[in-house]
């Protein structure tokens, strides 16, 4: 065993030949910034930076988070953005500074001798398509900056690196003829940027093995102890399953407030973390030590190769064409190289789909299928996206749990981390968790009345909400709180997978909820969903929201849409408003905090 570890380009290396510094100096300075959450926009800006000095730029990229934008970016001469939208039409964490900067700018002439570029991430299942790197574009412009081309817009729910790599030949067209750079042609070879050594004597036999946290992760991640771990559908029907997962953090330091989220760094699944091992011809054992100067690695500096492919490399999903190309220059046979390079290409959209989308096929379906790949341990590390949390909607009560926090989670077909969590076992398995806020809050006044949608695993904040009220009922001798609190639930049969079915019905009974509307999709002919009983409870809804009333949404994006369109058409009807007030009117009640989603796509 033992993994190979790269030869490092040297590159502040002062004797390097000076031929090299004096091309250097003829390339224009391009500054890349990249807001993003899980990767995405990074990996893209450092793309970018490969490809820029053949098309004549010298590129450095920065995440907004490190960028002193008062400071720099007026005075930049050229600079491009890579921005990704969150929650509803929100920055990425990193961007929330420089969100709040923008706005407040008004200074017409402030960019007035800066160049600017953006490119928008986001995924059009979301109301708020793009909307941070729009809003980027458009505020850039506000403060005087000379626009190279329209914005770029980047749909996660299609292929957005098929729409990044259109939108790169755009850029670098328009970039190249505004500042006159001359092509020339690149090295596509990969050159390694990390330092990978073997670890041996002391520092190798000390080595702990299990999860640990990349030193930059700034959540506070705990190993948390699982204590429940059960099925919660009447049946099992094609797989289908969602669980209740519980853990104990009542020796941890992490707490969290009803209906937060919960972020949990899965597992990969050990099997197949050996077959890929083998097949680099790695010894599990081997601690290395990673450095990429002073960038991120994604990774703990030091780690065992067992721990690198179990906790922190994402294996699971089917490679970037961006990735394949790279391998490409890894395959000792010509016709492999040829294979990954056009399933890579532009014009190898549709072979790409068909081989690797369709099938998703993982890196390892590709060490496999590509027997002439050499990769070297460290170069592979390098290359391979680093894994993402997964986020859960908190399913307890803070006040009514203080010590447990649970999750309900619907297992995939697939998936990492509900495969990895569906096998914990419940007394004695442990995993990575930390706490993020939601905006899911509950009014500060009790009697204040609440509309409650989640259909699904969606159903998970309203049963913390439900445990809330109980507490609170509880703590008024059992006299559940005034005021109206409606919940919408939906599945596909009520024997089936009607979810936490015994507890909604005695919250109903005891007056915890006022009122349960079920939404079953299989039962009878046609199709139930919750937008319908929504649209037919318009009157008594529109008298809780005229009432003060606030209204929560969670669950799968396409819902969250039909949901919403729903209620502006309850402010239509009922209201007596024009389509136009009426959509207005829901825009107001989220912008206010009194119509909130939490919405993912799956
Ligand atoms: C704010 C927020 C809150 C959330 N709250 C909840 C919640 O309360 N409950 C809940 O259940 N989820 C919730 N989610 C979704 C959750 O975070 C995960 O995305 C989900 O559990 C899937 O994770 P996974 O690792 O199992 O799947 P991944 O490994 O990420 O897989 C992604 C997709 O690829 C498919 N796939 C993977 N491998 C294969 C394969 N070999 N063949 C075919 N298909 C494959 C999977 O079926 C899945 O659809 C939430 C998401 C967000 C953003
Ligand atoms: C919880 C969540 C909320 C999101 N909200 C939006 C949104 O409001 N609008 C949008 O266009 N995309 C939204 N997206 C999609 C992301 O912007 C998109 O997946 C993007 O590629 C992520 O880039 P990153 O990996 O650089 O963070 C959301 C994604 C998640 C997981």
């Amino acid at each position: 065993g033992g993994g190979g570890a790269p030869k490092p380009e040297k590159k502040d290396d002062a004797t390097e030949p000076d031929v090299k510094e004096e091309e250097d100096s003829d390339l224009v300075p391009m500054t890349v910034i990249f807001g993003s959450q899980t990767g995405t926009a990074e990996e893209f800006s450092e793309t970018l930076a490969k490809e820029a000095k053949k098309n004549g730029f010298k590129a450095t990229v920065k995440d907004i988070e490190e960028y002193d934008h008062e400071e720099e970016l007026p005075n930049e001469s050229f600079v491009v953005f890579l921005m990704s939208t969150f929650g509803e039409g929100q920055p990425t964490d990193s961007a929330t500074n420089f969100d709040m900067w923008m706005k407040e700018q008004e200074d017409t002439s402030l960019l007035s001798n800066v160049t600017f570029c953006v490119f928008a991430l986001g995924n059009k299942q979301y109301e708020k398509f793009c909307a941070m790197g729009k809003r980027t574009d458009k505020y850039l412009g506000r403060m005087g900056g000379q626009r190279l081309m329209k914005c770029g817009i980047g749909d996660d729910d299609a292929s957005i690196e098929d729409d990044f790599m259109e939108w790169k030949e755009a850029f670098f067209a328009a970039a190249g003829a505004r500042f006159a750079t001359s092509k020339s042609e690149g090295d596509e070879k990969f050159t390694a940027e990390w330092t990978v050594d073997i670890l041996d004597g002391k520092e190798a036999e000390t080595y702990n093995s299990g999860f640990k946290p990349a030193p930059e992760f700034k959540d506070n991640i705990e190993m948390a102890k699982v204590i429940t771990n059960k099925e919660r559908r009447q049946k099992c029907i094609d797989g289908g399953s969602t669980r209740e997962v519980i853990f104990d953090i009542s020796d941890l330091s992490i707490s969290y407030i009803t209906a937060d989220n919960l972020g949990i760094y899965p597992m990969n699944d050990p099997n197949t973390v050996q077959t890929i091992l083998k097949k680099l011809h790695t010894d599990p054992d081997t601690v290395f030590r990673f450095q990429n100067h002073d960038k991120h690695l994604g990774l703990p500096a030091i780690c065992s190769a067992k721990d690198v492919l179990l906790w922190h490399l994402d294996i699971n999903n089917p490679p970037k064409k961006s990735l394949l190309n790279v391998l490409a220059g890894f395959a000792g046979d010509e016709k492999e190289a040829n294979t990954l390079k056009s399933w890579a290409s532009p014009a190898g959209k549709e072979e790409y789909k068909k081989n690797i989308e369709a099938p998703h096929m993982t890196i390892l379906g590709i060490l496999e299928a590509f027997p002439s790949l050499d990769v070297s341990f460290g170069n592979f590390v390098e290359l391979v996206p680093k894994i993402q949390p997964r986020f859960y909607t908190i399913s307890s009560s803070s006040n009514a749990q203080p010590s447990a926090i649970s999750i309900t989670m619907s297992v995939l077909k697939g998936g990492v981390c509900t495969n990895y969590l569906k096998d914990l076992k419940p007394g004695s398995d442990y995993a990575p968790i930390f706490v993020r806020p939601s905006t899911f809050r509950l009014p500060s006044k009790i009697s204040t009345p609440i509309i409650m949608v989640g259909p699904g695993t969606g159903l998970a904040p309203f049963m913390g909400f439900v445990q809330e009220y109980e507490h609170k009922s509880k703590a008024n001798g059992g006299k559940p709180a005034e005021g109206e609190r409606v919940l919408f639930f939906g599945c596909r049969k009520r024997d089936v997978d009607f979810i936490y079915r015994e507890e909604l019905t005695a919250a109903k009974e005891s007056g915890v909820l006022t009122g349960l509307q079920l939404a079953f999709s299989r039962e009878e002919e046609k199709k139930v969903y919750v937008q319908h009983l929504i649209s037919q409870q318009a009157q008594a809804l529109w008298k809780m929201l005229s009432g003060g009333g606030y209204v929560y949404v969670c669950g799968a994006t396409a819902m969250g849409r039909d949901v919403k369109e729903a209620f502006v058409e309850i402010a239509r009807s009922e209201g007596g408003k024009s389509a136009e007030e009426a959509k207005a009117m829901l825009d107001t009640l989220q912008d206010s905090g009194r119509y909130v989603q939490e919405l993912w796509s799956t």
